[in-house]
């Protein structure tokens, strides 16, 4: 059995990507399955923690876990507009969801046609609001913000060295950085990857499964939010 030890901590986790409308059949997305996110969840509730998960697969083939308050969003306004009333009541919020930077600039209320011998159109495309850094900017006192990387790229090289500019960047406590790409992070079962903190100190996760990954995640926020270090 693991620890208690979150016991007492409010939650919000966010899994997922999300799903940005073009037309009522078609969407833009990425390959984020929601797996972290859902064992970051798990593992927060068997280690006594308050959870709400703000999820994007509902109802797909993720089980909720036990003891966990489930939210569903679908879109990057969705996901920020729970993800932001849920920031309200926590303590800890865990942003593992790979929200899409852009969205189509409008959505056509029917199926866009394709017409005889026309040229494609070109998608014009809106930067969609970035909920960690809003976050980050709205933090209630002690709040600790955590954000994810997913970076391709050669491990140890320039993935850490994007990793920590976007740490700069965001502003969170906390970076878990993952190298994607090549079947790694994104729909498998097992991660690797870093922990980056604020104050410059990193630390290696090794391969091992979402769960045990999870762990490790929460282990360094434990860690952080009684000392603020890793
Ligand atoms: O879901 P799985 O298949 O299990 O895969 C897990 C994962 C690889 C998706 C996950 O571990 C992960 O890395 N999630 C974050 C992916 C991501 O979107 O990274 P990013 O570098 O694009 O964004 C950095 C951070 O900013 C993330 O915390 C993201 O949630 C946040 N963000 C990004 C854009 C935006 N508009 N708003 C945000 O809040």
């Amino acid at each position: 059995a693991l620890p208690r030890d979150l016991t007492g901590l409010r939650v919000v986790i966010s899994a997922g990507g999300t799903r940005e409308p073009l037309d009522p059949v078609r969407y833009l997305t990425n390959r984020s399955s929601g797996k972290q996110g859902y064992a970051l969840a798990r593992v927060a509730a068997q280690r006594g923690a308050q959870v709400t998960l703000v999820s994007t697969v509902t109802g797909g083939p993720l089980s909720d876990p036990a003891g966990v308050e489930v939210v569903p969003a679908s879109t990057a306004e969705q996901l920020r507009a729970a993800v932001l009333t849920a920031a309200e009541q926590a303590d800890v919020v865990v942003m593992a969801a790979a929200v899409a930077d852009f969205r189509p600039a409008e959505f056509v209320d029917h199926k866009i046609k394709k017409t005889e011998g026309s040229e494609p159109q070109p998608l014009e495309l809106r930067r969609n609001p970035d909920i960690l850094v809003e976050l980050v900017k709205g933090r209630r006192p002690g709040q600790l913000v955590v954000g994810f990387a997913a970076e391709t790229g050669d491990p140890g090289g320039d993935v850490l060295d994007h990793a920590r500019a976007k740490l700069a960047r965001k502003g969170c406590d906390l970076l878990v950085v993952n190298a994607v790409g090549d079947g790694k992070a994104f729909e498998v079962e097992h991660n690797q990857g870093w922990l980056l903190t604020a104050d410059g100190a990193e630390a290696p996760i090794p391969q091992g499964s979402k769960a045990r990954f999870a762990s490790t995640v929460w282990d360094a926020i434990l860690r952080l939010s009684s000392s603020d270090r890793l």
